[in-house]
């Protein structure tokens, strides 16, 4: 298994401030507002930015990721206390078939290789009672965003809390659906902090397909966070479906 991506403790304190939340965590809540979801399931919750808002008076929430430094993290943030953090993957969870909504977000579903995606889905199915919703988002290969991850395109130098830092995306392999990039992080010093993520791109098609023959149904898929519909256009796939 490949090694963390998220485990540098400094940079895992920049991961909020890349990536505040804007239409993505208001559809997940409103979601879960829509649906009057008591329990809520946060699967890959990272630093919990979500998970956290997400949990209020009368609802439980679960924040689930196998990053030890993300999920000391999010534990340690303001309403850390409001979640209970499950470290692991979604085999951790206990089939107890209670859960009202089960999230996946910032692209987290992207990380899970072929044989994981499976047993991922049958343990979400698991977790979630009879007509409980999985909502996630994941990037559309039509739209081959990882084209443009390209050293020259992502370059940038930046002051930040942990220092100034020179930073680029750098692609090392694109094979089928599966996308293999080092994402540099150069210190002050010099150092290189090389970070390598492996990340699948995977079709509508073959979500729905591996939805349904999980337990799923009533799958849903829009081309924006909005209801759009999916064309080649779409940067995201924004999926729902139902536990049969
Ligand atoms: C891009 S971050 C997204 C974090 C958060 N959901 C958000 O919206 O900001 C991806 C997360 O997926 C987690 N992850 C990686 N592999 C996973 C797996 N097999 N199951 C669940 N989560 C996983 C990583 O540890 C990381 O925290």
């Amino acid at each position: 298994m490949l090694d963390d991506p998220y485990r540098d403790v400094d940079l895992v304190q920049l991961y909020d401030l890349d990536n505040p939340g804007g239409e993505d965590h208001a559809y997940y809540r409103a979601l879960a507002d829509e649906l009057g979801a008591r329990s809520i399931i946060d699967l890959g919750c990272g630093t919990g930015m979500l998970t956290r808002s997400l949990a209020g008076p009368g609802r439980t929430v679960l924040g689930v990721d196998p990053s030890r430094t993300m999920l000391d993290f999010a534990r340690s943030q303001p309403r850390g206390d409001a979640v209970t953090w499950v470290f692991g993957d979604a085999t951790a969870l206990p089939p107890a078939r209670t859960a009202d909504l089960a999230v996946c977000t910032g692209n987290a579903i992207m990380h899970l290789a072929p044989d994981e995606l499976p047993t991922t889905l049958a343990a979400m199915a698991g977790a979630l009672r009879q007509g409980g919703t999985f909502a996630f988002e994941t990037r559309n290969p039509a739209y081959r965003e990882w084209e443009s991850w390209t050293p020259e395109a992502t370059y940038g130098e930046r002051v930040t809390p942990v220092g100034q830092l020179r930073e680029w995306l750098d692609v090392t392999e694109v094979a089928d659906d599966r996308v293999t990039f080092d994402a540099h992080n150069v210190f002050p010093d010099g150092e290189d902090r090389v970070y390598t993520s492996v990340l699948y791109f995977r079709s509508a098609e073959r979500f729905r397909r591996e939805l349904e023959s999980s337990g799923f149904t009533d799958v849903v898929c829009d081309g924006d966070w909005r209801g759009g519909p999916v064309g080649d256009g779409s940067r995201l796939l924004v999926f729902r479906a139902r536990r049969a």
